[in-house]
């Protein structure tokens, strides 16, 4: 099954947040399940930086077909070159200068703003996507396109239109992260797309007289699926939809969720770089030289005893996080500290930043992104907080999972899927891992942390709930093999 995977980005080359974990960690999961597996990204700088062999010779590059596609920047080239990732797998880097040679985030520009020409860009990555996958590299025709995301969501419908020969198409296959970030354009963008006029409309790529880029992936992929069955379900409500129920109602029958894993070669406490002295479920004790070199390196008092609250996460409405620097008094009140690294929104920004300056020693807050710091908060403090609206998957509640790092969460999406509430009922079948509430408040986050304030007071049963934690395993390997399924039911003769 030779699988291309169309993505945006990928740890450790180029991270915004979940999704380039699961760039870098499911297509090698998929190799090693048997598939034969290409990524496919576009020419950042970071990405360049990070690739290994790349034959860049005239004679290897791919060009892409002229005359139909999306319109190129005026003077702007394009051509697809082959490389090898980091982790071994072959990738093909979208080289086009003009539309990816700009530092920093794939999205923003320095100043925080989507960069103009945005659609422009990634209409461009998603047509190298639908030409790979009608057979672009003759030595390499794929049989599934794997789109991910907004960036990649007309890949689908581009693939989808008439060949000029009935030659090779891939089956297409389109993941959505995040049905929050839609990739929604104005409608001028629309003639730039290459497309006939009859896709501008319902059935299309139409959205309330804009352009959207998730639309099309939805409308025109095969198969759907998100990253947690959860979320598969809440995407069909009016309340979690995004104005796409009603599309995503419409190929319920194609659309499944699949939990995404952890790369635990990158998350473990038994062997993380970033820890003076590591651990595991067998040497717990070990834990609290963690929670020693956090609060150190943070400038949190050295209370060995004060429950520490962890954060790592962009700082957006989705994060819920504003319900936690609601409570941040009654956290200080009660003795706990928080750890927190994070960026996004400037008002939430700065409440954290306030509430850093007011308590000294007790709240330490790093506005911004940085990785090993995120490691040494999943490692060093007992819970990791979680409270956001909504969630496709999450991933730090994964890590906190591993670390013996208790995540506290909203009952939603990925993370209903994965957290197991310390009821009593829980406690004493042993099945608990962290604290789960429902009511998206302050109220409601408060009564939460209560409840896991009481469980710290009780230090066997806290013991016992970490212990349970460490040892749950979400291995790549399982959604590895139902994304493999999935593909074989599309393509049963590849298999
Ligand atoms: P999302 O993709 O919605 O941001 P996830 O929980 O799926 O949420 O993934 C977030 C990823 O980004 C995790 O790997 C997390 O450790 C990382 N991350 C988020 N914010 C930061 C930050 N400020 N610094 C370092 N890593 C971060
Ligand atoms: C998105 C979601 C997050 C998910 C990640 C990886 O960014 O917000 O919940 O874990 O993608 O799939």
């Amino acid at each position: 099954m030779k699988v291309l995977y169309a993505c945006s980005e990928i740890y450790p080359l180029l991270k915004t947040g979940g999704l380039a974990d699961v760039s870098a960690a499911l297509p090698l999961a998929l190799q090693h399940s048997g598939c034969d597996v290409r990524v496919l990204l576009p020419g950042f700088p970071a990405i360049f930086a990070g690739i290994k062999n790349l034959d860049a010779s005239s004679e290897a590059a791919l060009n892409l077909p002229r005359g139909y596609g999306p319109e190129l920047p005026a003077g702007a080239v394009a051509k697809i070159v082959r490389a090898e990732l980091p982790n071994g797998l072959v990738c093909y880097v979208l080289d086009a200068p003009a539309c990816f040679d700009r530092p920093g985030s794939p999205y923003l520009n320095p100043d925080g703003q989507a960069w103009p020409d945005n659609a422009q860009r990634f209409a461009l990555l998603s047509w190298a996507a639908a030409c790979l996958g009608q057979g672009l590299d003759a030595l390499w025709p794929p049989d599934i396109l794997h789109c991910h995301d907004w960036h990649t969501g007309l890949g689908p419908l581009y693939l989808s239109l008439p060949q000029g020969s009935e030659g090779v198409r891939a089956a297409s296959v389109f993941t959505i992260h995040n049905l929050a970030y839609q990739g929604l354009f104005p409608a001028e963008v629309f003639s730039t797309l290459g497309l006939a006029d009859h896709l501008f409309g319902i059935d299309g790529v139409e959205f309330y007289n804009q352009v959207s880029f998730m639309k099309a992936g939805l409308q025109f992929a095969d198969r759907i699926t998100t990253v947690s069955p959860s979320y598969a379900r809440e995407i069909l409500t009016h309340e979690q939809g995004s104005g796409l129920e009603g599309v995503l109602c419409s190929r319920s029958a194609v659309l499944s969720g699949i939990l995404n894993g952890v790369d635990y070669l990158v998350w473990n406490p038994a062997h993380d770089a970033v820890l003076k002295q590591t651990f595991d479920w067998r040497s717990l004790g070990r834990k609290k030289h963690a929670k020693t070199q956090l609060q150190t390196f943070m400038g949190l008092q050295l209370r060995p005893d004060a429950l520490v609250l962890g954060v790592v996460s962009r700082l957006t409405e989705q994060k819920g996080l504003h319900l936690l620097a609601a409570i941040l008094e009654d956290v200080v009140s009660q003795g706990a500290q928080l750890a927190l690294i994070g960026g996004g929104d400037p008002t939430i920004e700065q409440a954290f930043t306030d509430a850093a300056k007011k308590h000294p020693g007790q709240v330490a807050v790093r506005i911004g992104y940085d990785e090993s710091l995120a490691h040494s908060i999943i490692a060093g403090a007992d819970v990791i907080v979680v409270p956001s609206r909504f969630e496709p998957c999450g991933l730090t509640q994964l890590y906190g999972l591993r670390y013996g790092t208790l995540p506290l969460v909203r009952r939603i999406g990925g993370l209903a899927d994965t957290v197991v509430d310390a009821s009593p009922e829980h406690l004493l079948d042993g099945t608990a891992c962290g604290v789960v509430f429902d009511d998206f408040s302050v109220d409601g986050l408060k009564a939460a942390l209560q409840r896991t304030q009481s469980l710290y007071a009780q230090p066997a049963a806290w013991k016992a709930v970490q212990k349970r934690a460490m040892q749950l395993r979400f291995d790549w390997r399982v959604a590895a093999e139902q994304y493999l399924a999935l593909y074989t039911s599309l393509k049963p003769d590849a298999a």
